[in-house]
């Protein structure tokens, strides 16, 4: 009896006062808009199926893909965080069943793309929505196939020689490229693992990541965008980028996913030289970041004409900030695992501030897909879908209130 009310007063005690040493995050995060935008989206529900993927420059509406496009799993995805916000917050996240089932019918959609995709090394952002559906029920054989079959074709494109999965397919079978964003897909790996005890699979994550962590990392932290290595002969051919500004910039969201990934890396190891490697990456994007605290799409882009911002790369660096701050904390680093959560809660605010965009179809504007494609400043399906993870993981924290 005690110790049951013991424990609740200690729960409303979170969930009351805002803890100490903490910034306030922006009141945006839990806007009705965050329902009320996502629910309209998944309403929207073309057919054949479709998934949003960016938007216009200049209204903000969703430009739809076909379910073959490595973006595909975001949106179902982000259902599922909605679902997951419901039972987060006592009120205003909406119905918690209609998001489970809004959920799984659109990953229903991506069901094909278990026997093949094009999507390449992509496949783990694909996964996510299975990922998430087994949190829910583990029991589930349609997500505990898909997460399976997503990993063991992200597998087949290891090459030994190389230690690295294949990214991009090229015409040359012996160009073998690698880019800093797959160092996100190797969660399926371990998701696989889990569900089949097959340790191969976690042998070829790690052997990825120390790839990426000799060939990819320069120096100062910062990250070239694609290695190309000779498949016959496993040396590195080339360094260069593709969504980058020059090909020794640091692009940033390829920073942001480098960040996250190693974090990740630790927290399935816990080799030390992963965390490390976070922190540099982490120490690189916060000692680059402007005044202003907006995130440029490449942080060496020149200042003039002035450059476009990305969102995206802000919302997915502050999830891997949130999760190099549980890192530190499983390591009883205290005051480093506050100062991560701190940077990542300025890292939301500033460009939330920037970007945050009622009258569009997403929710956040300012997002760079591909600026040498000329594709700046729209909404991103992913620069949503961190944003409302990032939510939710400060409501898990007691940092804020729904
Ligand atoms: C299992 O998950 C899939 C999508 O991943 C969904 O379509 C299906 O309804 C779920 N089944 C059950 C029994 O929960
Ligand atoms: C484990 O996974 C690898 C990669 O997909 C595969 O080649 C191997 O056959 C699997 N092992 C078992 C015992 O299923
Ligand atoms: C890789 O190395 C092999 C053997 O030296 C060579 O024939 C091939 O052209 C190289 N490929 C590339 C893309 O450099
Ligand atoms: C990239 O290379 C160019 C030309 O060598 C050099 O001027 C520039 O400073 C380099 N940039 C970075 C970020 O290393
Ligand atoms: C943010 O987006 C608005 C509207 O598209 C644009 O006018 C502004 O220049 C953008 N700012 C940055 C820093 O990208
Ligand atoms: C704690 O985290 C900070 C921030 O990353 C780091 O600089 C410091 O080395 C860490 N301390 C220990 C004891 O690991
Ligand atoms: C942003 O994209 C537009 C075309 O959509 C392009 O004209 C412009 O140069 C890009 N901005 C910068 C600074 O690269």
């Amino acid at each position: 009896m005690l110790a049951l009310s013991l424990a609740s007063l200690a729960l409303s005690i979170v969930h009351t006062a805002a803890l100490p040493g903490f910034a306030s995050p922006p009141a945006e995060l839990f806007s009705p808009l965050v329902a009320q935008k996502v629910l309209k989206t998944a309403q929207a529900s073309p057919s054949p199926a479709q998934y949003p993927q960016y938007t216009d420059r200049t209204v903000g509406d969703w430009e739809w893909f076909s379910p073959d496009t490595w973006t595909s799993g975001f949106f179902p995805s982000t259902l599922y965080a909605m679902y997951e916000r419901t039972k987060l917050c006592s009120s205003g996240a909406g119905d918690a069943a209609q998001w489970l089932d809004l959920a799984r019918s659109w990953a229903t959609g991506e069901i094909p793309l278990e026997i093949k995709t094009g999507v390449g090394h992509d496949v783990g952002f694909l996964s996510y929505p299975f990922m998430d559906e087994l949190v829910v029920n583990p029991e589930n054989e349609t997500a505990i196939e898909a997460v399976n079959a997503f990993a063991t074709a992200l597998a087949a494109r290891f090459n030994p020689t190389v230690g690295c999965t294949r990214s991009w397919d090229s015409a040359d079978p012996t160009d073998f490229q690698v880019i800093i964003d797959n160092m996100m897909n190797l969660e399926v790996l371990f998701a696989s693992e889990k569900l089949t005890g097959n340790h191969t699979l976690r042998d070829i994550a790690i052997s990825h990541a120390d790839k990426t962590m000799a060939n990819h990392l320069r120096s100062d932290g910062g990250t070239f965008h694609v290695v190309e290595y000779n498949s016959t002969t496993g040396a590195v051919i080339a360094r260069h980028t593709a969504q980058g500004y020059a090909d020794n910039s640091t692009w940033s969201r390829g920073e942001a996913w480098a960040l996250y990934g190693f974090a990740n890396m630790f927290k399935h190891t816990r080799k030390a030289d992963y965390i490390q490697t976070a922190r540099h990456i982490a120490s690189y994007f916060l000692s680059n970041t402007p005044d202003d605290g907006v995130i440029p799409w490449d942080f060496n882009a020149p200042l003039v004409p002035p450059r476009p911002a990305d969102s995206s790369a802000a919302m997915i660096a502050a999830n891997g900030l949130f999760l190099l701050s549980d890192q530190e904390f499983s390591l009883l680093n205290i005051s480093g695992s506050r100062y991560y959560t701190n940077a990542a809660i300025k890292v939301i605010s500033d460009n939330t501030n920037l970007a945050w965009a009622p009258s569009w179809q997403s929710l956040l504007s300012n997002g760079t897909v591909n600026n040498p494609a000329h594709n700046n400043l729209t909404g991103i399906v992913y620069g949503d879908y961190f944003f409302i993870k990032a939510g939710n993981e400060l409501v898990g924290r007691g940092i804020s209130q729904c």
